[in-house]
C-alpha cells in the first residue's frame, strides 16, 4: 500500500505565522519583508505574542495598519498567550529576549568589570545570555512539541547557535535558527560590486558570529583575491564611502567596518564583522571603557524613540521611516520560509547540525554553513576542512559552545566555569570563576535551573 501524496499540504490560501516576542522592535521590519514578498509567501493569519503587552500594543497597533492596508484579508491578533501562538500555526518565528534590555546591560557590563570585553554574543556576555535564554527555548520547543509538532520553528533568539544546539539536543521539533550577518556580507558585497545577490555564491564556514567567506564565487571566478588586492591598495578613507553615508556617521560602524576589512587583508577570507572582537580585542576594551556606556544602554534609549515613533505612524502623523534592524535581515527571513513552504530548495547560510559539514568540527555539532532550504528543511552543504590559522579559534569556542549548552541544560556551576574558562577572551579560570559568580548573582531571577547549587 502506497502513501497518499495527492493531498500534499495546500498553503495556496496563504500561510499561518505567528511572532513570538512580537513587540519587539524589529517586528514592523519583518512585516515590510512579507508585503515585499506577499506573491511569493503569502500570509493567511499573522499572531503577534509577547509578555509585554504595553510594546505589543504599540508594535501591534502599527502591523495591524501596515496588514490592513498592504495585505488585506490577513487576519491578525495579538496575544499574551504562547499556546494561542503555536497552535494551528504552519510556522513560528522566535525574536525572544529573555529579561529585556535590563539582562543585556547586565551581560555587557559584568566582564568590562574584570578586564573583559562586553559584548551581547561573544565571550562571556554571550554565555550569560545563553544561561537564561535556553531554559525558556527548550519550554517552548517542547510546547511545540506536544501542541503543533507539524509547525516549523524559525528561530533567530540569540546567541543564535548555542539556542539551535539545546533544541537540537532536547527535541524533535522540525526547526532552524538564523542570523542576517551572512546575508548582509553578502548582500553588502552584491551592492558594492553593483551585481545582484544571486550571483554570487559564498563558500562560507564556522560557527554563528564566528565565520568566513574563504571563497566568493561569481560567475564561475573566485573573486576575493582580487578584491583583497584592491583594498590593501586603497586607503581606508576612500573605501568607506562607498558603503554609504550611514558608516561615515557612526564611528561604532566605521570602526566595525575598518576591521572587518583589516582582517578580509589578514586572512584573505571575508569574515564575520564580529571576528573583530577577537582580532582586535585590547582596541575594543579600551573603545568600550572609553564610551561608558553599553550596547543595551544604547539600544533602551534608540528604541524608546522607535516606540514613539510608530505611535506617529499608527496615528498616521507620518510614515514608516526609521526601523529596527535591516532590510536583509527580513528578507531572509522570509524568503526561507518561502523556500520551506514552497519546497523550492534554496541555498542559505543558515546554523544546522553539521552532520560532516566542516569535518574539523564534532559530528552533532551546530555550525553555520551554506544549506539547501526546502519542505525538509536545512540540508547543509560541505563546507570543508577549515584553514589552520583559524581552525584552533573556532575549534575552542565549539567547545566552549557544547560546555556552556550543557551547563545551561543542567544548572551545573562546574561546566559553566569550564565553559568560560574555555572561552579564547577570558584570560584564567580566576577570571572565568569572577564573572560566573557576578552573574549567577545578578543574574538570579533568570537562573533557576542553577538556584539550589548557589543559595
Ligand atoms: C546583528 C546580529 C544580531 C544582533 C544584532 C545586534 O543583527 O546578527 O545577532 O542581535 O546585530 O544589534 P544591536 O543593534 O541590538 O546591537
Ligand atoms: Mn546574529
Amino acid at each position: 500500500m502506497g502513501a497518499d501524496y495527492t493531498n500534499i499540504t495546500d498553503r495556496s490560501e496563504g500561510l499561518r505565522v505567528s511572532i513570538l516576542g512580537g513587540g519587539s522592535a524589529y517586528t514592523p521590519g519583518l512585516i515590510e519583508g512579507f508585503i515585499r514578498q506577499k506573491h511569493k509567501v503569502p500570509l493567511k493569519e499573522l499572531v503577534l505574542m509577547d509578555i509585554d503587552g504595553e510594546k505589543l500594543e504599540t508594535v501591534g497597533s502599527l502591523v495591524s495598519r501596515m496588514v490592513e492596508k498592504e495585505l488585506p484579508g490577513v487576519r491578525v491578533t495579538l496575544t499574551g498567550d504562547r499556546a494561542r501562538a503555536i497552535r494551528g500555526m504552519d510556522f513560528i518565528l522566535c525574536q525572544i529576549r529573555v529579561g529585556g534590555l535590563a539582562a543585556r546591560h547586565v551581560d555587557e557590563s559584568v566582564p568590562l568589570r574584570f578586564g573583559v570585553i562586553g559584548q551581547e554574543t561573544t565571550g562571556p556576555g554571550g554565555f550569560s545570555m545563553a544561561l537564561r535564554t535556553i531554559p525558556v527555548m527548550v519550554e517552548i520547543a517542547r510546547e511545540i512539541e506536544a501542541l503543533n509538532p507539524s509547525a516549523w520553528l524559525i528561530n533567530y533568539t540569540n546567541p543564535t547557535g548555542l539556542v539551535a544546539e539545546a533544541i537540537k539536543r532536547t527535541s524533535n521539533i522540525k526547526h532552524i535558527s538564523i542570523c542576517d550577518e551572512p546575508m548582509v556580507l553578502q548582500e553588502s558585497l552584491a551592492s558594492f560590486l553593483k551585481v545582484p545577490p544571486e550571483k554570487l555564491f559564498f563558500d562560507y564556514f564556522g560557527l554563528n558570529h564566528l565565520a568566513w567567506a574563504r571563497r566568493v564565487f561569481l560567475q564561475g571566478k573566485d573573486i576575493l583575491p582580487e578584491l583583497r588586492r584592491a583594498v590593501r591598495e586603497v586607503p581606508f578613507e576612500k573605501i568607506e564611502p562607498l558603503f554609504g553615508e550611514e558608516v561615515l556617521k557612526d564611528p561604532k560602524v566605521r570602526m566595525e567596518l575598518e576591521n572587518t576589512l583589516r582582517i578580509f587583508v589578514e586572512t584573505g577570507m571575508l569574515p564575520s564583522p564580529y571576528l573583530q572582537y577577537y582580532f582586535f580585542t585590547d582596541e575594543i576594551l579600551s573603545y568600550q571603557r572609553k564610551t561608558g556606556k553599553t550596547r543595551a544602554q544604547e539600544v533602551m534609549e534608540l528604541e524608546k524613540d522607535l516606540l514613539s515613533e510608530y505611535r506617529l505612524v499608527t496615528q498616521g502623523v507620518r510614515a514608516l521611516e526609521i526601523r529596527r534592524g535591516g532590510k536583509w535581515h527580513a528578507d531572509m527571513m522570509v524568503g526561507m520560509l518561502g523556500a520551506i513552504a514552497s519546497d523550492t530548495r534554496e541555498v542559505y547560510i543558515v546554523n544546522v547540525p553539521n552532520r560532516g559539514s566542516i569535518p574539523d568540527l564534532p559530528y552533532e555539532k551546530i555550525v553555520e554553513v551554506p544549506a539547501l532550504v526546502d519542505a525538509g528543511g536545512a540540508h547543509p552543504l560541505a563546507a570543508g576542512r577549515m584553514p589552520k590559522e583559524v581552525r584552533g579559534l573556532i575549534q575552542a569556542v565549539a567547545a566552549y559552545e557544547e560546555l556552556t549548552v550543557e551547563a545551561a541544560l543542567e544548572g551545573s556551576y562546574e561546566k559553566a566555569l569550564q565553559a568560560l574558562g574555555c572561552h579564547p577572551l577570558v584570560p584564567s579560570r580566576t577570571v572565568a570563576r569572577k564573572i560566573l559568580d557576578a552573574y549567577l548573582d545578578e543574574h538570579r531571577e533568570y537562573l533557576p535551573q542553577f538556584r539550589s547549587k548557589t543559595s
